[in-house]
This record gives C-alpha cells, structure tokens and sequence, in this order.
C-alpha cells in the first residue's frame, strides 16, 4: 500500500511517500530562516508559506520516490494540534487532492505522528509501552496499549519542554528555534556551574518548566549581565546547567511511570528527543531494566511519514476520513 502524509501543523512544511512502512521519500521544508528573526515561529507567515510551498513539496516527495499521484492509494494528512492557519493548508490541500484524484483520506492527530515514529524504526516496541513525547507544543506521557488507543498519565502545566528551550535560548541571544542551539553548547558547558531547580512536582506525573525557565532569567539578572554581555563561556554553562536540570526531570519521571504502570518499553518522541545529551543519558536507564526506543534524530522533529504511517495504521484498522475532514487547533490524543 502506498501512503502519501502530509504535515503543516507548525513551520515545516511536510510530504512523504511510505509503502506500508517503509519510507520512499520525506521531504521537509523549513521555514525557520522567515521565523528566526522574530524568535519564534510567526503564525501568518507561516501559513503563507505553506500555501507557497506545499504543491512543490509533494511534488518533490512524490519525484523522489519515483511515483506518480496514481500509484497513491492513501492520503494522510495531520489535522490537529497546531498552528490552525497552517493545518488548514494542509488539510485543505488533502482533501482537494483526494476528491479530484479520487483518493482516500485520513486525518491523523500530530502527536500520535510523534508517537508512531516509532514504527518507521526496524525496532519498534510491541504493546503496551509508555510514551513520553516532548515537543515545542507538549509535554505529555501516555500509556499506549495498541494503534489508537492512547491513555493520558501526565502533561506539563505550563510551559513544553521545547518551550523551555526555546525560551531560555531567547533569553541568552541564540535565536530560535533554541533545542539544537542549546544542545550544541552544553556540550562544552559545565552542568554544575550553576544550580537550577528541579521540578519533580512529586507524586505526580505532570511537568512544569515556566519556573527553570524563570530561573535561568534570575540568574542572568544575579550576574548582573545585560544581553550583549553575557560571554561564551557563560552562555555555554547556563545551557548546559539548565539541560541538566530537564533531562534530571524527564529521566525521573520515566522511572516513576515505568514503576507505577509495571510497563518497562519507553518510546521518546517529539523534538526534544533529538538532544544528543537526553538521548546518551537515557541509554543509561538499560541498567534499571528500561527498554528505551527512540526514533532517528530526523524522525523525532516534524516530518510527514510519521503522519504517513500513522494514517496507514488507522486505515488497516478500517478507519476513514471524508470531505467533512476539518483541522483543529487544539486537539487531545
Ligand atoms: O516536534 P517538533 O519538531 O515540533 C513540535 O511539534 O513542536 O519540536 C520542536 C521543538 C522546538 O522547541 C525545538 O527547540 C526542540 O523541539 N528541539 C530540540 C532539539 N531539536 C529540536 N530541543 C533540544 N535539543 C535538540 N537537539
Ligand atoms: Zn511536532
């Protein structure tokens, strides 16, 4: 079977061709060089470049693979959550190219994209296995007991942990997004330098970052240290303490979920599952008998196969969507 995905839900526009589960083709346009300059992503633009861009882009995924729009036997397209401008291009294309090509369709929600990643992989986990996905829009962990079936056992209460990222980049004058600029500086930074609280918020399994982030502003307040002062060698230990401190987090939460849920097969999805230091801290947890999977580092930020094989699942399960077919801004798994 083969399955066209489509992803504008923020500020990447997205098409990529899988058969079954294997990847012809997944093509990603960035549009971070229109959004950099205002430090995060610019909702009218954003969607503007959609529209400019998407005919291309599914073009170039459908050239890539050496298909044509016939060989298509399924279009899944995300319709939700997201920027409601950019899902709309998205959706809107979808629907007017299975009409008129006389394709199926189906609406896939982008973090079960996030989640589903996973099985792009040659290793996936079976079910059931808990899911933390962390992205620029959310902090959640969920329980996963097969294609579809989703329990929510924590979200964050205010800020995602991209967020946080993004935010304290912002603070420090590295430009948006802030994750891979971030997660390159800690490397040559000292993660003790300074200390950041940790907010565990025990006995639950929501997150909360606003306040680290606010910390990190504090800090930079303490030092006395105006934006242009602020050196290398401090920029590079605040990032690296400030990492410290979420992946601290994130890593006791998954110990607590896994012992709580008596489920030991993790899967990491979502943007910030593509920083190199979480990733090398949770290869560590195999000690305490936690399978880890995590999706390549590009399948980990937004990408249209993971919408691909998402809607490739839903559709064996016999699920279909119609021209009825609408985006949503917000939209829980
Ligand atoms: O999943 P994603 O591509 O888009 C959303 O659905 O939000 O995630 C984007 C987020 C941004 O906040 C970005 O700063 C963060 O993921 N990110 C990273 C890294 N790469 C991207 N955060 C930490 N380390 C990274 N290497
Ligand atoms: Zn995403």
């Amino acid at each position: 079977m083969i399955v066209l995905g489509i992803d504008t839900s923020c500020d990447d526009t997205s098409a990529a061709i899988l058969e079954n589960r294997k990847i012809l083709s997944n093509i990603v346009s960035s549009q971070i060089k229109f959004h950099s300059k205002y430090g995060g992503v610019v909702p009218e633009i954003a969607s503007r470049k959609h529209i400019e861009w998407i005919e291309d882009v599914v073009e170039k995924a459908l050239k890539s693979s050496n298909l044509t729009l016939e060989d298509i036997d399924l279009v899944a397209v995300c319709k939700g959550p997201g920027l409601i401008g950019s899902l709309l291009v998205g959706v809107c294309f979808a629907k007017a190219l299975s009409f008129s090509a006389k394709k199926q369709i189906i609406g896939v929600n982008h973090l079960e994209g996030h989640i589903q990643a996973i099985f792009l992989e040659e290793k996936f986990p079976s079910f059931p296995f808990i899911s933390l996905v962390i992205s620029g829009g959310h902090t959640c962990l969920y329980r996963v007991d097969g294609f579809g079936e989703y329990k929510e056992i924590g979200r964050t209460r205010d800020d995602a942990v991209g967020e946080a990222y993004d935010k304290v980049a912002k603070l420090l004058g590295l430009g948006y997004p802030g994750g891979p600029v971030i997660d390159m500086l800690a490397k040559e930074g000292n993660p003790e330098k300074y200390n950041l609280p940790r907010p565990y918020l025990h006995g639950s399994f929501d997150f909360s970052f606003s306040g680290l982030k606010t910390a990190v502003k504090v800090l930079i307040k303490n030092l006395g240290l105006k934006e242009g002062e602020i050196t290398e060698e401090i920029k590079r230990d605040i990032a690296a303490s400030f990492q410290a401190s979420v992946i601290d987090v994130l890593i006791e939460k998954i110990k607590g979920v896994v012992k709580a849920e008596k489920i030991n097969k993790v899967v990491i999805a979502g943007g910030v599952a593509a920083n190199s230091e979480l990733r090398r801290r949770l290869m560590g947890l195999k000690k305490a008998n936690i399978e880890i999977y995590l999706p390549s580092k590009h399948l980990c930020t937004d990408n249209a196969a993971m919408i691909a094989v998402s809607g490739y699942h839903r559709y064996l399960n016999g699920e279909t969507s119609d021209m009825f077919l609408n985006a949503k801004a917000y939209m829980p798994l």
